[in-house]
């Protein structure tokens, strides 16, 4: 049982390093680089947008899978009692993925639009501002969820 539950704690983990990293490596490094060098409509940068999306996915349904495994090991999880910190922070940090994957599903529509607007330089500029805005609400909820899980690591 022990390295079932070892095991989980490092998917889970991984995949939330990818799918959080990815969206700041995205956000951060992807983007202005493609804004900044005039190829933000570019076949690569959406095709780039459009592959990273499965790979959010596969991240999401990985932390879902694993953490709803850690949950049911864990001694401390009891069904719909929220009376100790710990149960508190899982909780909060279930809300935050929820309102992620939310996210994610919006953000996997904004890029069908950026891929049909290619060549609509205005229309795909508002676009492409929207699927920024929601990759920095799903950080939010990202940061929210990894702060949540080291209360949870303490408490
Ligand atoms: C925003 C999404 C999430 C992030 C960033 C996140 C992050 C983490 C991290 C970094 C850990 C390891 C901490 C440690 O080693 O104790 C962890 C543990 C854990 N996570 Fe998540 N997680 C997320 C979503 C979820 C969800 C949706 C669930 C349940 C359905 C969940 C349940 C758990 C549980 C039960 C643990 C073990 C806590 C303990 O043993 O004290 N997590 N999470």
């Amino acid at each position: 049982m022990e390295f079932v539950l070892w095991a989980c704690r490092l998917m889970h983990v991984f995949s939330v390093v990818v799918w959080f990293g990815g969206l700041i490596f995205v956000n951060a490094v992807m983007l202005p680089v493609s804004q900044y060098e005039g190829r933000s409509r570019s076949e690569a940068s959406v095709a780039i947008l459009h592959r990273f999306n499965s790979f959010v996915w596969s991240s999401l349904w990985t932390a879902l899978f694993t953490g709803l495994l850690l949950m049911l090991l864990s001694p401390r999880f009891l069904w719909f009692d929220y009376s100790t910190l710990w149960q508190k922070l899982l909780a909060v940090k279930q809300t935050a993925f929820l309102l992620a994957g939310f996210f994610s599903w919006q953000i996997a529509k904004v890029v069908s639009h950026m891929e049909r607007t290619q060549n609509e330089p205005d229309a795909y500029e508002s676009w492409r501002l929207t699927y920024v805005k929601l990759i920095r609400r799903s950080l939010f909820c990202g940061i929210l969820g990894f702060l949540c899980a080291a209360g949870m690591a303490v408490v």
